[in-house]
């Protein structure tokens, strides 16, 4: 997915719809902020790492509350962010985090929004966050954010409640439907095969490109890093979120003196 998001950076000018959101969840971005902000305990003095940081819309606000900050992604996302002004206190790299080395000063929060079912299997994704931990001071916090859990989704999607909240909501996205959106949905379509029996998705040289966590692989997850020493935890996410209902969050606090 890493390089179609490269694609949609150059494609879309929206920058909620070039991280594929939907023109209705562009309302809930001040909060995802304030609850980043709340779960990585960011504070003025901070230097913050975002891997994935897509256009920005995170990472900007982010910027503006802590010292200093990182953005990591495509060359052509990056590019995309270099045409406009940047904060002088944040500095943005091009790279793939799996492939490339990277030169970065060890930070005190690492945040990973929407980015970590994004890889081609469990295994991958749980060697991104081992690359991410080890740019992480010690104490310091990784927020792994937003994680699709197919478990959840299920779940809530039998209750009265999912049910008549997913038609309410099929029909409010579709009012608030623009035409870029449109044309990006049309344009993923073309590059994008979704296996609903998986939950995965490949691209059309049949490479796996993004798959869904279950509860298992959340739990897996959460036990790998405890084996290491760190502490992890699990967190809901607000309802308010764009994908509050269906999405969870992962916190590791890097083991060594806590910030
Ligand atoms: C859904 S977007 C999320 C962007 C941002 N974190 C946010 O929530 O607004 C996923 C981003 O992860 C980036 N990404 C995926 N795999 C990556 C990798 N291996 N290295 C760096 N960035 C990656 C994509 O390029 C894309 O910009």
């Amino acid at each position: 997915m890493y390089h179609i998001y490269g694609l949609l950076a150059k494609e879309v000018s929206d920058s909620t719809l070039a991280v594929c959101r939907t023109t209705l969840q562009k309302y809930s971005e001040p909060y995802m902020i304030q609850d980043i902000s709340q779960k990585l305990l960011l504070k003025q003095t901070d230097s913050l790492l975002e891997i994935g940081c897509g256009t920005a819309t995170l990472l900007y606000p982010l910027t503006l509350l802590v010292n200093e900050s990182y953005g990591i992604d495509h060359q052509l996302t990056i590019d995309r962010l270099n045409n406009s002004p940047v904060l002088d206190n944040c500095h943005l790299i091009s790279g793939n985090w799996l492939e490339d080395t990277f030169s970065l000063p060890k930070v005190d929060k690492v945040l990973i929004y929407s980015v970590i079912h994004y890889m081609n299997s469990f295994d991958q994704a749980i060697e991104f966050i081992e690359k991410s931990l080890s740019v992480l001071k010690d104490g310091g916090r990784l927020l792994v954010g937003d994680i699709p859990n197919s478990n959840k989704k299920e779940r809530f999607s039998a209750t009265n409640f999912g049910k008549e909240f997913n038609e309410k909501w099929r029909n409010t996205r579709e009012k608030f439907t623009t035409d870029e959106e449109r044309v990006r949905d049309t344009l993923l379509e073309t590059l994008i095969n979704r296996d609903s029996l998986t939950n995965t998705s490949t691209d059309n040289n049949n490479e796996v490109i993004s798959f869904e966590f279950s509860d298992k692989m959340v739990v897996q997850l959460i036990l790998h890093f405890r084996k290491q020493g760190h502490e992890v935890y699990l967190l809901p996410q607000e309802k308010y979120l764009p994908f509050g209902y269906t999405r969870e969050d992962i916190v590791i606090i890097k083991s060594g003196q806590v910030s």
